[in-house]
């Protein structure tokens, strides 16, 4: 059986940490299950990591129900929880009910995670969650906000701190079963921690957390850019490249040393 939003919330209260990664696939998606990871996201970072695009906004509804239920082929026992992308939840409530219904009506996710904390934003959550969709909140660096706020660490003055404090409780006062905390001071998640009841998961947002989350390209060194706050623990990318390569002059190699038969020779019996 797939771990639950309150096996998280209880892993909160025991202190046990929750670990969460990113897949975009069914093949990463047995990566992240192999892990014993206890979250696993269909991240809309899965525009960059697998669709090639420059930033997370292009990644259709479609594309990401799509790549859920591929995800969903092999993932047992992490929680699984799909992003909400990009104008799939801010053209009114109606469109974010069908949106995220979605992904608990044709796929296995059984939670969704959207961006921000507006007050349309909050009517979303409030609404989600009294129709019986798990939400997880996302704050920070918003990736969907990045034309606005940029790729840089977030809230790093005092004023901006209190202001992200504030919505951070707001959003567990809307039912949100975690929260996710993206490239902000150590100090601020720390404190968030503490003050909140639902489990803090970071990423970038220093080692105090209840639970870390990376996007698993980047922890494997798969992307061309990685952020500043992950170190990748191989260069997969090279090695891939390197192997796919030597696998290409073999045969190349093999074939000069090995020519085909000349035109005219005897034909080979079965061939
Ligand atoms: O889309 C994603 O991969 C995410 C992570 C950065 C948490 O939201």
């Amino acid at each position: 059986m797939p771990l639950t939003i309150r096996d998280l919330q209880n892993y909160k209260r025991q202190g046990r940490i929750i670990t969460a990664l990113t897949a975009w696939d069914a093949l990463s998606g047995a990566w992240v299950d192999a892990s014993g990871c206890d979250l696993a996201l269909v991240g809309d970072s899965l525009a960059m990591v697998s669709l090639g695009h420059p930033t997370t906004l292009p990644v259709s509804l479609e594309a990401m129900v799509h790549h859920a239920q591929a995800v969903g082929r092999t993932i047992q026992r992490p929680l699984l929880v799909a992003d909400l992308p990009f104008l799939s939840y801010q053209c009114g409530t109606e469109r974010a009910v069908a949106a995220a219904g979605r992904f608990l009506k044709e796929t296995p996710c059984q939670a969704v995670k959207l961006e921000g904390a507006e007050p349309e934003t909050m009517a979303v959550i409030n609404r989600l969650v009294r129709t019986g969709i798990p939400v997880m909140g996302h704050l920070g660096l918003t990736p969907q906000s990045v034309h606005c706020l940029g790729w840089g660490r977030q809230a790093c003055s005092v004023s901006d701190q209190e202001r992200l404090r504030q919505k951070a409780l707001d959003l567990q006062q809307q039912g949100c079963f975690a929260l996710v905390l993206e490239h902000v001071p150590a100090v601020l998640a720390s404190g968030l921690r503490r003050e909140l009841e639902i489990p803090v998961i970071g990423i970038g947002a220093g080692p105090d957390c209840d639970g870390q989350i990376l996007v698993t390209a980047d922890l494997l060194g798969l992307t061309p850019s990685q952020p500043p706050f992950v170190k990748p623990r191989l260069q997969a990318a090279e090695i891939f490249k390197r192997e796919l390569q030597g696998w290409c002059h073999e045969q190349r190699h093999q074939g000069q040393t090995d020519p085909p038969p000349k035109e005219g020779n005897p034909p080979i019996p079965g061939c």
